[in-house]
C-alpha cells in the first residue's frame, strides 16, 4: 500500500487532515510528531473516529539522522504533507531565532530526505501572513508579498522560496503550497479540535475558553481602518482546510499539475472582523462574552482575506462551511474538553 507521511500529524490541521486521508483514501498514513505543542491522545482520537489504525513516530524533524533512520524502513512512500512547525505570531516576535532554528530546519531535513529517499510529492503547509499587509484585497496567488510582519510569518516566506528553488533543481520533484488564511473550527463530530498545550495565542480558542471562564479576551486593536476598526481575517473551517490537503495530494499524484511547484490560497473569500467573529459566537453559543478592547498587537496585519478561485478550479476545492458553522463546532469541542475534565 502506497504510504503519505504526514509530519506535524498529532497537531491542529495535521490530525484533522489524517481523518480525511484515513476516510477519504486508502493510502496508509504515518504521522511523525514530537509533541512539541500537542499529545498522543490525538491519535486516539483520530483512530475512534475513522476506526481505521495508522502508524505513528514520535521524533523531532530537527533530528535528521534520526528521521532519516525511521522513514527509511517504509518502502513505497508517495508524498510528505509538511504541517510540523511553530505557529504563533506574537510567540515569533518575542523569540524569532526560535522560529528560524525550528520551522526551517525541519524543512530543509524532511526535503533533503525526500530528496534522498526519492519521494515525489510534497505539500507545505504556507500562510497567509506571507502577504504581509498586502497593497489589494482580496489577495490572489500573484499579489506581490510584502514584507512579513512576524519572524513566523517570515519562516513561511523563506519556506516557500527554498522549496521553489529545490523544485526548480529538481524538476522531477513536485510540490504544492497551501497558504492558509486562519483555520479554525473543529471536526463536526465534536470528538478531536484545537488542543493548544500552554496558553493559546488564537482568537477562537481564547474565545471558547474564555466562555468557560478559563481565559479572558481582549480585542487587540480598534483603531484600524477597517468597517468597525477591528482586524480582518478570512476564517476558514480545518475541516475545509484538510479536504484540500487531500485535494492537493491527489493532483500531485495524477499529475494534473501544470508547474512542479503551485501555490493555492485557502480561505473562504469573506473578510470577518474580530467583533463579528465574537458575535457569531455569541449567536450560536448563546453566551455573552466579556471582553476588554487592548492595544494593537505586534505583528498582526490589519486585514487580509483570499481571492480562493484558483484552488476552487484547479484542485476542486469548495469550503463548505460557514462562519457560525466554525463557530458552532469550536464550541462543541470545548464542551467535550469540558465534559473530559
Ligand atoms: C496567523 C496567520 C494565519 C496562521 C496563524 C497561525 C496572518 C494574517 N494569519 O493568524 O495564517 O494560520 O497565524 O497561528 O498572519 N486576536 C484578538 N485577541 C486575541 C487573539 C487574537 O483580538 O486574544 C485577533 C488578532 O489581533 C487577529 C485575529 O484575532 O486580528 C486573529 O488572530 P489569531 O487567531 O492569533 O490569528 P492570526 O495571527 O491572524
Amino acid at each position: 500500500m502506497q504510504t503519505i507521511i504526514v509530519t506535524g500529524g498529532a497537531g491542529y490541521i495535521g490530525s484533522h487532515t489524517i481523518i480525511e486521508l484515513l476516510t477519504g483514501t486508502n493510502f496508509n498514513v504515518v504521522s511523525v510528531d514530537n509533541f512539541s505543542n500537542s499529545t498522543s491522545r490525538s491519535y486516539q482520537r483520530i483512530k475512534d473516529i475513522t476506526g481505521r489504525s495508522f502508524e505513528t513516530l514520535e521524533l523531532d524533524l530537527c533530528n535528521k539522522e534520526e528521521l532519516n533512520v525511521k522513514l527509511s524502513k517504509f518502502r513505497d512512500i508517495i508524498g510528505i504533507i509538511h504541517f510540523a512547525a511553530f505557529k504563533s505570531v506574537p510567540e515569533s516576535v518575542v523569540d524569532p531565532l526560535l522560529y528560524y532554528n525550528n520551522n526551517l530546519t525541519s524543512l530543509t531535513n524532511i526535503l533533503d530526505i525526500a530528496k534522498q529517499q526519492k519521494i515525489k510529492n510534497f505539500i507545505f503547509s504556507s500562510s497567509c501572513s506571507v502577504y504581509g499587509n498586502a497593497d489589494e484585497l482580496p489577495v490572489t496567488e500573484n499579489t506581490p508579498l510584502k514584507t512579513a510582519e512576524s519572524p513566523y510569518g517570515h519562516t513561511k516566506q523563506i519556506g516557500e522560496d527554498i522549496i521553489n528553488f529545490v523544485c526548480k533543481a529538481n524538476p522531477e520533484f513536485n510540490a504544492v503550497l497551501l497558504r492558509y488564511f486562519n483555520p479554525v473550527g473543529a471536526h463536526p463530530s465534536g470528538k478531536i479540535g484545537e488542543f493548544p498545550l500552554n496558553r493559546p495565542n488564537n482568537l477562537v480558542p481564547i474565545i471558547t475558553q474564555t466562555a468557560v471562564g478559563k481565559n479572558s479576551l481582549t480585542v487587540f486593536g480598534d483603531d484600524f481602518d477597517t468597517r468597525d476598526a477591528s482586524c480582518v481575517r478570512d476564517y476558514i473551517h480545518v475541516t475545509d482546510i484538510a479536504d484540500a490537503h487531500v485535494k492537493a495530494l491527489n493532483y500531485l499524484i495524477e499529475n494534473k499539475n501544470k508547474k512542479n511547484s503551485s501555490v493555492f490560497n485557502l480561505g473562504t473569500g469573506n473578510g470577518v472582523s474580530v467583533l463579528e467573529a465574537i458575535k457569531s459566537f455569541e449567536k450560536v453559543s448563546g453566551k455573552k462574552l466579556n471582553y476588554t478592547i487592548g492595544g494593537r498587537r505586534d505583528g498582526d496585519v490589519i486585514a487580509i482575506y483570499a481571492n480562493n478561485n484558483l484552488a476552487k478550479t484547479e484542485l476542486n476545492w469548495i469550503p463548505k462551511f460557514s462562519l457560525d458553522d466554525m463557530m458552532q463546532s469550536a464550541w462543541k469541542w470545548q464542551q467535550t474538553l469540558e465534559s473530559e475534565n
